[in-house]
């Protein structure tokens, strides 16, 4: 059996790398073969020039950047797609959903969700998409928001309301579940593992193929 694609996605400090953690360790508990990853990838070429803007010591123009954090992501493909031909089941925090919702949200006139989605197109698609939610005055709240480029109220709030359309509106909303981050970690862990277990059991059951964004 092929291995599954799983994504984090949420606002910043949802939650998202302690819900990853959790999850890859209860698969692995159950023996399956997983690989966790997390994009911006900041240890490649792409990923340093994404590490510097984000930390704030480049500038790139909202259009290049884009491409870098889709590049970082075309980097990673053949290898996600190697690990899912061999079995291994694939777990994601962040991936062109943040890229295109993070883009969009800056409100540049010739930057909208369609544009950004474009350089995504022909990456492999997630079988399923957990949405952390969680609203951006509870995410500031939790620790505060660090110091990069992106992580401000009224950014974040953007990016909330674009996630909110995505998931309702776009050709990907069947991508989808929502959870309520707001609960405590064990209770979101739990019914993040009790819907990646039935995502994952549908996928072998109806032998769906991979897909393609
Ligand atoms: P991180 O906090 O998960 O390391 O991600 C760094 C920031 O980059 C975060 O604010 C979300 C943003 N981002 C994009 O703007 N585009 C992308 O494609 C990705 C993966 C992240
Ligand atoms: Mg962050």
């Amino acid at each position: 059996m092929r291995g599954k694609l799983i994504v984090f996605e949420g606002l910043d400090r949802a939650g998202k790398s302690t819900q990853c953690n959790r999850l890859v360790e209860s698969l692995q508990q159950d023996g399956q073969k997983v690989r966790h990853i997390k994009f911006p990838d900041r240890n490649t070429p792409s990923g340093q020039m994404i590490n510097s803007y984000l930390k704030g010591e480049s500038q790139q123009n909202d259009h290049v950047i884009h491409l870098l954090f889709s590049m970082n992501r075309w980097e990673a493909a053949p290898s996600i797609l190697k690990d899912i031909e061999e079995g291994t089941t694939i777990i994601i925090d962040r991936y062109y959903y943040s890229g295109c919702v993070y883009s969009a949200a800056k409100n540049n006139p010739t930057l909208n969700l369609k544009w950004a989605h474009g350089p995504e197109e022909g990456l492999p698609r997630p079988d399923i998409c957990i949405f952390l939610d969680i609203s951006a005055e509870d995410a500031a709240k939790r620790g505060g928001f660090g110091s990069e480029k992106y992580e401000n109220l009224q950014m974040q709030a953007r990016v909330r309301e674009l996630f909110g359309y995505l998931m309702q509106s776009s050709p990907e909303k069947d991508d989808f579940v929502r959870i309520d981050a707001a609960g405590s970690l064990n209770h979101v862990q739990q019914r993040v593992k009790e819907v990646v277990v039935k995502a994952m059991g549908r996928v072998d059951a109806e032998h769906l193929p991979l897909r393609f964004i």
